[in-house]
Formats: structure tokens, C-alpha cells, sequence
């Protein structure tokens, strides 16, 4: 590796994603909820979007296709990256995005920032805990520079402790790694081997750390690009939110809660006896140490906001009572329970169910879902609702009910099924565009070929399965899945106005 990457990962191309919580819809829905005043955006806003840290520019691609009227703005100091985007955005046509190749350390003091224009909201995830001092430095200066008056930032990082017990993992997986091979995909895939054959060892570290245990489960399916990116960078370093809070409070930027939105909800996310011990303090930084000595989860989503006006209870109602959303799962699929952190969740069925049923429909506002004459239970709350139906991913928030699909966004998802299927697993959860939600809505990469199946007229499924699986793979596995991506989620992108 050269010099010019301070140690992060720069051989290999970082793998597309689009993440619910980079979205500025789940950002404002965030701060409405924690009584905020950062108002949803409405369907005409011309939102300006920034995204520290793009990667491939996917995520910010989805924004971009999604909202026509928005201006994105991407920055990455990959060239690799940044020319991989532009050739996928030209190739979608799309006309409002700009990436800029830059190195954050510096981007602040470099004439290119001037054609950043301020920022509504600003995104990095995936970018804080996995570089310099340095780095993180450069980051707070240009939010200093171009977050706006009001304006609001998204922010996902390692979080200490929960990473604690892990780090001796991700220490030798990459000192491993770095002896064993060249490249960092190939550097990952060798440390990992490394640390697996430890842990079969009876290594005593790891095998004392559920989380180092739960996490090399899961990085059995991931890809080597993912691996890389984690776990090879020379400065990676998890830490505590109070840190991250002292550094953004120099950008004038003030923590608000989680675009995780669960986690604005004490009763989800701590017992009554972990509760009791938070709400001794009134310092919230204070307490997100008590609630992250609680919880096992290791990524954080913070949401900080220039400027933070708290608004009462009643102002709060009324925005989100106006809130449209539209349902991601088939109605039959409401869960009687669901596991949070302070234990099981309740669906109860005389509340939910009229409100699923009537969601799954069309999307819907919030005020009129609870004013329902079927719906039992408290119509009061529509914090509870849109935490509970949002916050475990069954809902979406929808900007602009009735909206047509857009061609910007049908021609950009044609275009990503085409150019994921190349690189990536089929079943790789990664994002429809959407003119009507005004954000990506979870879609497989399957899904998104689907997509480009039905649009061309076509109904033989003998078809489709041969485009997909031209080589002899488990047929029923792919015609499993094919009825699924069919059956299940078309009707509900049909919903989200995808296609
Ligand atoms: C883990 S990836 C996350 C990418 C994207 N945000 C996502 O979630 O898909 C981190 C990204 O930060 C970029 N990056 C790292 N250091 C940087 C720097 N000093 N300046 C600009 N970009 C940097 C990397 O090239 C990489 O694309």
C-alpha cells in the first residue's frame, strides 16, 4: 500500500450498500421522535444531502434516484471508488449527484470543498472508528464548515465496550492476515482462517467472548471485500460515544438519539432495574454510557443536530401524527413478539393488526391509522407506533404517497440489477429506489432482477430462472427464493411505489 491512505484499506473496492439509517427521512424521524425540531422532509424540499465516506456511492445513488429534487453530494479518497461511481451514475443518467475524490483529513482547508454546497443532512457510516485521529480531525472541521444552521448528521461507529471483548480478535485476525498474504481481501480471508483455527484450539480469549464468537459466525457469509474494510485497517479503533459527542460538540453538534429507533425507547432498550440506574443522571450522554453497558449491540447510529430546539410533547404528536408509512412485510407476517433489548416486545393484535391491514393496502398517515374504528388501545401515541413498526424494519416512512414510480429511480435500479448480479450474491440484501418512499426500500439483489424481469412483459419463470442460474445450481433453492422475491416482495415494491 502506498502512502497516501494512512493505513486504511485502498487494494480493494469496498462492497455497495444502502443502510435505512443513512436516510434523512429515518434521521428527522429520529430527532421527531426525541422532540426535536427537524422537520420530516416534505416532497418538494430540495434537500441537500452529503455523505462522508461514500464507498462506491451506492447508498448515496439510492438518495439520489429516490428524490430528484435533491442535490447529493459524495466524497471518498478512492479514486477506485469515486470512478466506479461516476461510471454507475452516468450509466442510471443520474444528473443530481456530484462525487468528489478527497481525503477528509484535509478536505476542509481544500479549494474542492468550496463546491460542496451546506449540507441539510450528512451521513458517514462505516467511517469514524476505521480511521486516523487525523482523519476524524479533518471530518469535524468540514461539518464545522458546511452542516447548516439546523442541520443534521448521521454517524455509525464501533461502540465501546461491547466491542471490548472482541478486539483481541480483530488484533490478530489482522496481524495474522498481514503475514499470510498480499492483497487485504485475501489478508482477511487468511487471518480469519487464523482466528477460526484458534477458536477450534480452544483459545481461551475467545472463547470466553460471545460477541468475538457471534461475530466470526456471521463472517462466514461475508464477502472478502467486507472483511477487509472491517478488519485490516491499520487504525481501526472502537469507542465511546461520550468521545464521539466531545469531538462533533467542536462542529457546534449536539447528540440527539439513534436513527436505530428503537433505541429512543428507555422501556426497549433497558429493564426497569438498568432504567433505575439511568435515570439517575440528566447528562443523556451519561446515560447512553449506562444504556451501552447494557446492550450487546456494537454498532452505534448517532444522530447529532447543529443547533437542537426541543419541542413539547403536544408539537411533537402533531408532527409525527402526519407521518406516512407503508408496510415491508405481508400482513399475515406481524409478529405477536419481538426481541428488543430489555426482553419481548408485544404486538398486541386488536391494536396492530386493523393498522397493518389497512397500511398494507396503500401507505398511510400515522394520524389516520390510529384513528382507525377497528383499532383498540391507545390512539394517542404515535411515537409507540412508528418506533415499534419502523424501529424493527416493518414499516418504512413514505414521502410522497401517490407518487408515480419515477423514471429516474426505475432506470437507476435497472441498471444496479445489472451491475450488482456481477459482483455480488443474489440473496445480498441491498436497496430499491423509490420516488414515493424518497429512500431506498430493502430489496435483494434478486429482487432488483426480478424488477427488471417484470418490466420487460415477461411471465415464464422457466425464463427468468434460466437468466439467473445459467450454470447448474440448486434449482430449488433458486426457485424457492424466485417465488419468494415474486410472491412476497414485489407486492409490497409495488406498494412503495418501486415499480
Ligand atoms: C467501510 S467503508 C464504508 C463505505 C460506505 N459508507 C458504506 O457504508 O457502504 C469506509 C469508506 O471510507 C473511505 N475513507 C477512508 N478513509 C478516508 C479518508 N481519509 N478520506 C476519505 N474517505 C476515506 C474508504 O475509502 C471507504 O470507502
Amino acid at each position: 500500500m502506498s502512502g497516501w491512505n494512512g493505513g486504511y484499506v485502498t487494494d480493494i473496492s469496498y462492497t455497495a450498500g444502502w443502510y435505512p439509517t443513512q436516510s434523512p427521512m429515518m434521521m428527522a424521524l429520529a430527532c421527531q421522535l426525541c422532540s426535536v425540531a427537524v422537520p420530516m422532509p416534505r416532497p418538494e424540499d430540495p434537500i441537500r444531502l452529503l455523505e462522508l465516506g461514500c464507498g462506491q456511492g451506492f447508498g448515496a445513488m439510492v438518495q439520489a434516484a429516490s428524490n430528484p429534487n435533491w442535490q447529493v453530494t459524495a466524497v471518498d479518497f478512492n479514486p477506485a471508488h469515486i470512478a466506479a461511481a461516476r461510471e454507475w451514475a452516468a450509466e442510471a443518467g443520474l444528473t443530481n449527484i456530484t462525487f468528489i475524490e478527497a481525503d477528509l483529513a484535509t478536505l476542509a482547508e481544500d479549494p474542492a470543498s468550496r463546491d460542496i454546497p451546506e449540507a441539510d443532512f450528512v451521513t458517514l457510516h462505516g467511517v469514524w472508528s476505521w480511521v486516523p485521529k487525523s482523519v476524524q480531525d479533518g471530518i469535524v472541521r468540514l461539518l464545522r464548515d458546511k452542516v447548516r444552521s439546523g442541520g443534521t448528521v448521521h454517524i455509525s461507529y464501533n461502540a465501546l465496550p461491547a466491542w471490548g471483548p472482541a478486539m483481541g480478535m480483530q488484533r490478530l485476525l489482522r496481524e495474522a492476515g498481514r503475514r499470510l498474504a498480499w492483497r487485504s481481501d485475501r489478508q482477511g480471508d487468511q487471518g480469519l482462517a487464523v482466528v477460526q483455527a484458534l477458536l477450534a484450539a480452544d483459545a481461551r480469549q475467545l472463547q470466553r467472548s460471545p460477541f468475538a464468537k457471534a461475530l466470526l459466525n456471521g463472517l462466514h457469509a461475508a464477502p472478502s471485500s467486507y472483511l477487509a474494510h472491517e478488519y485490516m485497517n491499520e487504525h481501526w479503533q472502537p469507542c465511546f460515544m461520550a468521545d464521539v459527542a466531545a469531538a462533533l460538540s467542536d462542529a457546534k453538534l449536539e447528540w440527539v438519539g439513534s436513527s436505530q429507533l428503537t433505541e429512543n425507547f428507555p422501556t426497549l432498550t433497558l429493564t426497569d432495574a438498568q432504567r433505575a440506574v439511568a435515570d439517575r443522571f440528566e447528562d443523556p450522554v451519561m446515560r447512553e454510557l449506562v444504556k451501552d453497558m447494557c446492550l450487546d449491540r456494537s454498532l452505534r447510529h448517532d444522530v447529532f443536530v447543529r443547533g437542537a430546539r426541543r419541542v413539547d410533547n403536544a408539537t411533537r404528536d402533531a408532527a409525527l401524527m402526519d407521518v406516512t408509512i407503508g408496510l415491508n412485510i405481508h400482513p399475515d407476517e406481524l409478529p405477536a413478539t419481538v426481541d428488543v433489548p430489555a426482553g419481548q416486545a408485544e404486538f398486541n393484535a386488536a391494536f396492530y393488526r386493523p393498522i397493518v391491514q389497512a397500511a398494507s393496502v396503500a401507505p398511510a398517515r400515522t394520524g389516520d391509522l390510529l384513528n382507525l374504528p377497528e383499532v383498540e388501545g391507545r390512539r394517542d401515541n404515535p411515537a409507540e407506533l412508528l418506533g415499534m413498526l419502523i424501529g424493527v424494519n416493518l414499516a418504512f416512512p413514505v414521502l410522497r404517497p401517490g407518487a408515480d414510480p419515477h423514471p429516474a429511480a426505475m432506470r437507476f435500479n435497472l441498471v444496479s440489477a445489472r451491475r450488482l448480479a456481477r459482483s455480488e450474491s443474489l440473496n445480498r440484501l441491498v436497496g430499491a429506489a423509490s420516488g414515493r418512499t424518497g429512500a431506498g426500500v430493502q430489496a435483494s439483489v434478486l429482487d432488483l432482477l426480478v424488477l427488471d424481469w417484470l418490466r420487460d412483459g415477461q411471465t415464464d419463470i422457466e425464463d427468468l430462472l434460466r437468466l439467473i442460474s445459467p450454470a447448474p445450481v440448486d434449482a430449488h433453492t433458486v426457485r424457492d427464493a424466485l417465488n419468494h422475491s415474486l410472491h412476497r416482495r414485489m407486492p409490497i415494491l409495488h406498494r412503495a411505489g418501486v415499480y
